[in-house]
């Protein structure tokens, strides 16, 4: 029952973290998604329990050894499981809104979180990881980006939104970035709420609130417009 994340990480400290408050807290209480946090530091062997080493060919920083990342993962996610195995990296497919609907979707996930200059290539190529990024930036480590990305998923599981309606009309599920919002009071700083907002003409809000949409997406972001019909 639920979302079943297992999160390989050196710092299992790190999770559940902000998620286990507000609306994400409720739903890890309720059991409607669970975090597995699991130290990669467990399945390191010999005196000194190491879990990286130099670059092959030289170079800069310190890579995550296949040997200790592999048995990590076998012994989280047996040939059976069916999650996804994910490694959150700058290297990967950009996260989506509709990516992040499938995850939700399905029975969980195998999230891991790279540290230092990378992972061996052999373990992303023989466990099958998914690269997945979340933004064109560099994190000190995959961490925070398997927290997004959890984050992201638990709000669109069935029944943790509040109102089912609050999840279809925001950005990236119109394709669009969203209209402004306003609330109480009336005037602010001289300021007020526009008028149609008060109007209580439902369709003139409809019509104003696709508007600015339209008028922000172009301003912002015109490359979600790209291939929205009635743009053009
Ligand atoms: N690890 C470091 N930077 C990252 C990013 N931008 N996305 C996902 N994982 C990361």
């Amino acid at each position: 029952r639920g979302f079943h994340a297992t999160v390989l990480t050196l710092y299992p400290e790190m999770f559940p973290g902000h998620l286990g408050l507000s609306l994400a807290g409720r739903a890890l209480e309720r059991g409607d998604a669970v975090i597995d946090p699991v130290n990669i530091r467990d399945f390191a062997t010999g005196k000194h329990r190491n879990v990286d080493d130099t670059p092959a060919g030289g170079g800069a920083g310190m890579v995550l050894r296949a040997d200790v990342l592999a048995r990590a993962i076998d012994a989280v996610s047996p040939e059976d499981d069916t999650r996804p195995r994910l490694l959150m990296s700058p290297r990967g497919a950009p996260l989506t809104q509709s990516r992040v609907r499938e995850l939700a979707s399905g029975p969980g996930a195998v999230i891991v979180c790279g540290r230092f200059e990378g992972v061996d290539q052999r373990v992303i190529e023989t466990r099958n990881l998914e690269e997945v990024s979340i933004g064109d930036y560099v994190l000190s480590g995959g961490e925070p980006a398997a927290l997004t990305l959890l984050d992201a998923v638990i709000r669109v599981l069935p029944g943790v939104m509040g109102n089912a309606q609050s999840g279809t009309h925001e950005s990236f599920e119109t394709g669009l970035l969203e209209h402004p919002h306003y609330t109480r009071p009336q005037s602010f700083e001289g300021r007020e709420i526009p008028q149609v907002l008060t109007s209580g003409n439902h369709q003139a809000i409809e019509a104003w609130r696709q508007a600015q949409s339209r008028a922000l997406t172009r301003e912002r972001r015109p490359e979600l417009l790209e291939d929205d019909q009635l743009e053009k």
